[in-house]
């Protein structure tokens, strides 16, 4: 059995991160992508640096090479990301100085891609981390010159090139009821009563095995209010690292805390989609930027299943 097998059978999508080299030069890595997987996230080949490098030039051709990959192994894609802070090229500093050059370049790249696009990838993280953890928005390029009408913009520009696409914006952090997630449902249900067209929330997830305020029960009520607030539920990013916990049970509260999330995701029917953010750890953004001996990801080094897959497995 693999996961999407098994994830199938729930409804579900079960979906990572995806890179384009390893999955063209990788064996193992492309083995696990097309096998255990049902929806691959695009993990840098869809930033803004990479789409539009300069000005008006889209590189469309590697995404559009996982696209061919996806469909030949019946593999649905979500784009990522429209609007972030982050991944940005070097001419935006210099041509985006005002509203009005912010409005034109980020309506252009959105409708670009998402017209390109149309029919091959139809989910999109719209808008990516706009959030700071007090709750106040943060200070971005796009909120510099166009102010927090950005985001509910961002949405509207995506939802004219595709009217059948679904919507999300994505954040991490804001699985469960803080600050930064308190004030982002506030803003974005105001804006869905309003007509913007925001069909959902991702919740990135990305977990410290040591953080003490992880709870199952309080992931599942806000993933209940979210769902009571009409909004459509993917866990977009999950993984668990592990350079604080020196307790000897490592693996196994890793486990667990997959475990945890994807009962959750199970048990709201708004919940349509687990995604973790890399396959293997050898090939993962904690191991090179945030912490070496973190592996955090469902596969080891050798692409070997570790705990928290069979835990996973378990609970499809
Ligand atoms: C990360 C990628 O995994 C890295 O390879 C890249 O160098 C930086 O970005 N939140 C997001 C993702 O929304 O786009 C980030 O991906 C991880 C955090």
């Amino acid at each position: 059995q693999t996961l999407r097998k098994l994830a199938q059978d729930d409804n579900l999508l079960i979906g990572s991160s995806i890179r384009y080299d390893p999955l063209l030069e990788d064996d193992t890595y492309q083995r696990l992508a097309t096998t255990e997987f049902s929806s691959w996230t695009i993990e840098n080949e869809m930033k803004m640096d990479a789409m539009q490098p300069e000005q008006g030039a889209f590189n469309f051709v590697k995404v559009d090479e996982m696209v061919q990959m996806a469909e030949e192994h019946d593999i649905k894609l979500r784009g990522h990301v429209l609007v972030w802070g982050e991944a940005l090229p070097e001419w935006v500093s210099q041509q985006v100085v005002d509203r009005a050059s912010a409005e034109q370049v980020l309506k252009t790249h959105i409708q670009e891609l998402v017209t390109h696009y149309k029919g091959s990838i139809d989910t999109f993280d719209v808008v990516n981390e706009a959030w700071n953890d007090d709750g106040t928005l943060r200070d971005t390029i796009w909120l510099r010159t166009i102010g927090p009408d950005y985001i509910p913009l961002a949405f509207q520009w995506a939802r004219e090139a595709n009217p059948d696409a679904k919507l999300y914006y994505n954040d991490y952090g804001n699985e469960m009821s803080n600050a930064k997630s308190e004030a982002m449902l506030e803003a974005l249900s105001n804006w869905k009563k309003d007509g913007i067209p925001i069909d959902g929330i991702g919740m990135q997830t990305h977990v410290d095995a040591a953080d003490p305020r992880f709870s199952k029960n309080r992931i599942q009520e806000w993933f209940t209010r979210i769902e009571d607030a009409g909004f459509d539920i993917a866990v977009t990013e999950m993984d668990v690292k592990l350079q604080n916990l020196n307790n000897g049970d490592a693996k196994n509260v890793q486990a667990e805390r997959f475990g945890d999330v994807m009962e959750v995701c199970l048990d709201t029917p708004a919940c349509g989609e687990f995604t973790v953010w890399g396959i293997s750890d050898n090939h993962s953004w904690v191991t090179e930027q945030e912490s070496p001996n973190g592996k955090p990801l469902l596969f080891d080094e050798n692409g070997q299943p570790k705990k928290a897959y069979n835990t996973l497995k378990r609970k499809l």
